[in-house]
This record gives structure tokens, C-alpha cells and sequence, in this order.
């Protein structure tokens, strides 16, 4: 199936040939990792200095990054390693920062993640944040200079990085150094899997009206099996978050009860971690100063993506349509793209995670 330079990579999918490329380009860095496990790395990759720094992997969405990158951890010698979404690492850092407040709190922080990971793992970079933007050059020079191996995906190369972002001069110094320190390999802008699995299932209903939420009410129907379902307060820490209507573990949300307030990561996580099945109506196009309510969508598809939940939608146009504009039209790709993999019989079939 999988070409014999994937070795350390254990792959059931036919890879394709950007595939193959990158998958031998993260065999090659495993190679390098074992040996310089064994101090051996100056004896067969020539002078000291040439520790392998790590693979920087970027491709449009649903072009394997994650799985590539997922299946390099999972094969990666046996030495301290971490495996995290880059929003959630920073999220940590600017934690840490807060707390510590020490003249050389990055160094601080950096030996913190070095103690616990040689290998870092970082899916979905992405910076759209001044606050990260800010940090990070000195934050990985800080992790290259502890030995830390970074590997990341994105969808963009690193000279797209921040690419309109406010005081991108000063980001730029950090663009050079992840092209020189890292290897990057690009996936090309082939096959979108996700696509691939389709079916003509009519849980992403659009456009907007009466049928759209007749269609709604049909399968909420089928699903809770014919409750009318019930508002609901599921408990989180030190306070509550509002299911407007719950059955059968389903629950049903107009779009604004999910953008419109001031919800996060917990609230989101909650939902999926509650539900099978999660209704969200009458989801419009975003508007280019929705920027909030754009940020929570987001958060709200990729928690429920990344928890298996199935979703059923009725929204104003299809995926790719829903935000044209504003920061967030970049990431929004790969909402779209996961929007319509939810869409895909084999989502809906597959064990749903509760
Ligand atoms: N060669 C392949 N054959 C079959 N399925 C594949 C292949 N490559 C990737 N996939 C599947 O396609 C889906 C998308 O892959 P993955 O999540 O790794 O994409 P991605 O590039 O990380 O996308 P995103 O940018 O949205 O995060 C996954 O379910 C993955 O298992
Ligand atoms: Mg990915």
C-alpha cells in the first residue's frame, strides 16, 4: 500500500505523490532522531550543529498534514513527546506569561516544555493574533536552542504567515528563521479527502425558510425520536450554559445563541462532550465586522469536528460561501471544508465519541 520509505509511518491509506513526498521527508527526520537519540547524528549527517530542528508541513485543507503528522508522533522514537492545536499551545504560553512575570519569562517557559517534550507537535498554525505574533520568534528560537524538534502544519507556507497582520515587519525576522530552521514540505493543492466521501445527505440544508426548517424539524424528529425536547442548563465550572431545546442526545441552538455571546472553548467543549447529534439553525453569511461571531463559529465547528459529534445545519448559502471576507476568510477554508466532510455519510456512520 504505502511506499517502504513511510517505514516508521503506519499508514492503511494509498498515499498519494505529495504524500509520499512528505512522508519520506518525516521518515528522514525519524531516521535522524534515533540516531541523535544515540549521539550518533555528527557521525552520519556530517558536523555537529546539524541536529535536525524539525518539518514545517503546509497544504491547502484536507490534504493529510494531520495525518501525516499524527502518524510521525505515533511512530516517533521512544523520547519525551507532545503532540498539541498551536491556538491551544499559545493559549498556554500567554498563560504563563501572566503568571510569571519574570524579566526572561519566555526562557522560563520554554525549559518548561522542553523538560517534558524533545519532540512538539503543533497542528494548525495560524496567526491571526498580535499577541502571538509578537512572542513567537523568540519563544522557538528559545525551544530550538533546549534541542525541542517542532513540527507543524499549516495552510500556508511561512512567508504567508500573519500575512496582513498589524506590524508584520517585525514578524518577518521569524519567517526566516522557521524557513531556515525548519524543513518545509508542501502537500500541493491536490485532493481534498474529505471531499472524496460525500453523500447527497441533506443534513447542511440551505437556503434559508420555511422548507429549510421544515427540513430541520423533520430530522429532529427522526432523531430525537419525536420529542418536541426540552431547554436544558448543562453545568460547567461555576456556572451553567443554556441548551435551548435537548432530547435523545440531541440538542438544537439557533446560531445566535452559539456567536452571539460571550462563549469559548469550555462552553463548546461541553456541547460536544453532551450530545450525539448537535442542530444548529439559521446560520448566515458572515459579515466582514463579525469578527466575534466569526471566531466562536469557528471554534464551535472544529471542537464539534474534533469530538466526532454529528451536526445538522441550515445556513443562508454552502460552506464556502459563508464568510467571504474579514481576517477570518483564510481559516474559514478549513471550517468549509470540514462543514462539508460532517456532511459525509461515513461522518454520520462512523462511532460517534460518547
Ligand atoms: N491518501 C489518503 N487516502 C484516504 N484518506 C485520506 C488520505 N489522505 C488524507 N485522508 C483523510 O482525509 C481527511 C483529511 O485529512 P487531514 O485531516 O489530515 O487533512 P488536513 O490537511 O490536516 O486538513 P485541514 O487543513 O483541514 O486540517 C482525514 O480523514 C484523513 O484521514
Ligand atoms: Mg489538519
Amino acid at each position: 500500500m504505502v511506499s517502504t520509505t513511510t517505514g516508521p509511518l503506519n499508514l492503511s491509506v494509498q498515499l498519494d505523490a505529495a504524500q509520499q513526498a512528505v512522508a519520506a521527508s518525516l521518515a528522514d527526520l525519524n531516521l535522524k532522531l534515533r540516531h541523535s537519540r544515540r549521539g550518533l547524528i555528527s557521525k552520519f549527517f556530517g558536523a555537529a550543529g546539524q541536529q535536525p530542528k524539525g518539518l514545517y508541513i503546509w497544504g491547502t485543507v484536507g490534504r493529510g498534514k494531520t495525518m501525516l503528522m499524527d502518524a510521525f508522533f505515533a511512530g516517533a522514537p521512544d523520547l519525551p513527546k507532545r503532540r498539541v492545536h498551536f491556538h491551544g499551545f499559545m493559549q498556554e504560553v500567554h498563560a504563563a506569561r501572566a503568571a510569571h512575570k519574570t524579566d526572561d519569562v519566555i526562557a522560563e517557559i520554554a525549559s518548561g516544555v522542553a523538560a517534558k517534550a524533545r519532540l512538539l507537535c503543533l497542528d494548525e498554525m495560524q496567526v491571526v493574533d498580535i499577541a502571538d505574533a509578537m512572542i513567537l520568534g523568540r519563544l522557538f528560537e528559545a525551544l530550538w536552542a533546549r534541542g525541542v524538534v517542532i513540527i507543524t502544519t499549516s495552510n500556508q507556507p511561512p512567508e504567508g504567515l500573519y500575512k496582513d497582520g498589524l506590524n508584520r515587519q517585525l514578524f518577518l525576522p521569524f519567517v526566516k528563521r522557521l524557513q531556515e530552521n525548519l524543513h518545509v514540505t508542501h502537500l500541493g493543492d491536490g485532493k481534498d479527502y474529505r471531499l472524496g466521501r460525500l453523500a447527497a445527505d441533506e443534513t447542511y440544508v440551505t437556503p434559508l425558510g420555511p422548507k429549510a426548517d421544515a427540513a430541520l424539524d423533520l430530522l429532529w424528529a427522526k432523531l430525537a425520536d419525536g420529542e418536541a425536547g426540552l431547554p436544558m442548563a448543562l453545568p460547567l465550572l461555576g456556572r451553567t450554559l443554556k441548551v435551548p431545546k435537548a432530547a435523545h442526545s440531541c440538542a438544537r441552538f439557533e446560531v445566535s445563541d452559539l456567536t452571539d455571546q460571550a462563549l469559548g472553548a469550555p462552553d463548546f467543549l461541553a456541547i460536544a462532550q453532551n450530545f450525539n447529534t448537535v442542530f444548529v439553525d439559521h446560520v448566515t453569511v458572515f459579515k466582514a465586522s463579525e469578527r466575534n461571531p466569526v471566531k466562536r463559529f469557528i471554534l464551535f465547528i472544529d471542537t464539534l469536528y474534533d469530538a466526532g459529534t454529528r451536526l445538522v445545519i441550515s445556513a443562508e448559502a454552502a460552506p464556502e460561501a459563508l464568510c467571504l471576507s474579514g481576517p477570518h476568510k483564510i481559516e474559514f477554508l478549513r471550517t468549509a471544508s470540514r462543514l462539508r466532510e460532517m456532511q459525509s455519510q461515513s461522518w454520520w456512520l462512523r462511532g460517534v465519541t460518547q
